[in-house]
């Protein structure tokens, strides 16, 4: 057997697990949902979400990649052999790909605005003007393709490179970069007057606002901010150092993670009020408000390009998680060498996320191929995040709660860690009872079969 690469240090597991963990959830998801949802309440939500149903799952695919040293199919294959639990690692590549059609497809509007923010093509925006030159980018059938398969072209570049000198060097050197990048952000959007009522709506709670969508919502968004229900954890987990604090690592990565997300809300909300916008603008909300916005401050032209760029450095740390779980599979499982797996992956991610990018909007060119009011794109999303990431967790859940050995946990789980003697009980409890019990309840929900 060919020997596995592992990550050099703690540091390098904790900035690879956020690498994937950070991304367009935090950023572009993250501020339209909370603004369609209501604000406060909806936060409330996501952080019960996050601790109750987010961080057992997390852990129970960090033992499971710990564990055993493989791939997202692998793994669950070799604790539980000729068993049907491997396809929880099957839905997992399925999920990876299809969350990948989208998501490259937003990463390139990503990377074509940064172009467009060094350019200078946001000097004299105006609120017309901005909304234009989205809703163009939108509707045009070649350059959202192009910016997509130059986002391919730079993943694929990071994964060949391997896990520690592709993955581990770009996310140790880029995701504190992304810190120092938002925090600019934020110092400018908070001085803006009239911040405070961004500010309001982002903490102030109003349950009344809070509908059985709201909490799907929330739900399905956690497991999609946090990487998880779909490998993605599994196979960064085999790559983790074997004296690694599991839950030290997943509470930090849970932690920092949620204060990137309140931080890109924070540059977001104030900027969206103190210019009169809506905060429930839907998907374009980052990519109208922010250059409308920035534009017209003082420095404008170098935060607005700040902006985009610590947008696509937190889009590509989580692709690279993402296009890692079919790359670990095909490579272990069907022995492709590692460059062709890359290769395949995103070749196929190219030819399918096409079609997710020709149809987000009414107006572009595959905008009329709609099945119950959703074109590919937002198939393609619903699917990923509000079905198969809460199934895939349910199954992580059940699995890790119920079949595996106990034993065999705990020991993984208290390795290097010295509070897992007390943390142990409570995380059984939470994860055979509270955890299950939620997930079904959503996942019986959003495919319809009980009405919330
Ligand atoms: N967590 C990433 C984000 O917030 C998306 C992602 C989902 C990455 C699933 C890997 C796996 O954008």
């Amino acid at each position: 057997m060919k020997t596995r690469e592992t990550f050099s240090s703690g540091l390098a597991v904790f900035f690879a697990t956020l690498g994937s963990a950070v991304g367009l959830g935090n950023i572009w998801k993250f501020p339209y949902l909370t603004g369609q949802y209501g604000g406060g309440a909806f936060l409330l939500v996501y952080l019960a979400c996050i601790v109750f149903v987010g961080l057992p799952v997390m852990l129970g695919e960090f033992y499971l990649g710990r564990r055993t040293r493989r791939n997202a199919v692998g793994a669950l294959e070799k604790l539980a052999p000729g068993t049907p639990w491997k396809h929880i690692g099957t839905i997992g590549v399925a999920a990876a790909g299809l969350i990948m059609f989208f998501y490259s497809s937003v990463a390139g509007w990503v990377y074509y605005y940064l172009f467009k923010a060094l350019r200078g093509d946001f000097a004299a925006v105006t609120m017309e003007s901005a909304k234009a030159q989205f809703g163009a980018l939108v509707v045009s059938p070649v350059t959202p393709v192009v910016w997509q398969a130059v986002v391919l072209a730079v993943v694929a570049g990071i994964l060949i490179m391997g896990v520690k000198k592709g993955i581990e060097r770009i996310t140790k050197t880029l995701m504190p970069l992304l810190f120092v990048l938002i925090i600019a952000c934020d110092l400018r959007a908070l001085t803006l007057p009239g911040a405070a009522d961004g500010v309001s709506f982002l903490f102030a709670v109003d349950f009344g606002k809070l509908s059985a969508a709201a909490v799907l919502t929330a739900l399905g968004l956690a497991f999609f901010k946090l990487s998880l229900g779909m490998g993605c954890m599994i196979t960064y987990g085999s790559y983790f150092t074997h004296d690694n604090d599991l839950f030290a690592t997943g509470a930090k990565v849970a932690l920092s993670d949620t204060l990137v997300s309140l931080l890109a809300g924070l540059a977001i909300f104030p900027t969206v009020f103190a210019f009169g916008l809506e905060p429930g603008a839907g998907p374009g909300l980052l990519f109208m408000t922010i250059p409308l916005v920035f534009s017209q401050m003082p420095f404008g032209a170098i935060l607005l390009t700040a902006f985009f760029f610590l947008a696509a450095i937190a889009a590509t740390t989580a692709m690279i998680s993402l296009v890692e779980v079919p790359v670990a599979y095909l490579s272990e499982e069907k022995g492709l060498t590692r460059s062709r797996a890359v290769l395949l992956s995103v070749a196929v991610i190219f030819a399918v996320g096409i079609l997710a990018t020709l149809s987000v909007d009414k107006g572009s060119l595959l905008g009329g191929y709609t099945l119950m009011g959703r074109g590919f794109f937002d198939w393609f999303d619903y699917i990923s995040s509000n079905i198969m990431l809460p199934l895939g967790g349910l199954l992580i859940a059940l699995f890790i709660g119920r079949f595996a050995d106990k034993a065999d946990i705990v020991r993984e789980l208290s390795a290097g860690s010295p509070a897992a003697a007390r943390l142990l009980p409570v995380y059984f409890f939470i994860l055979r009872y509270v955890t299950p019990a939620l997930l079904l309840v959503i996942f019986l929900s959003s495919v319809g079969v009980i009405k919330l």
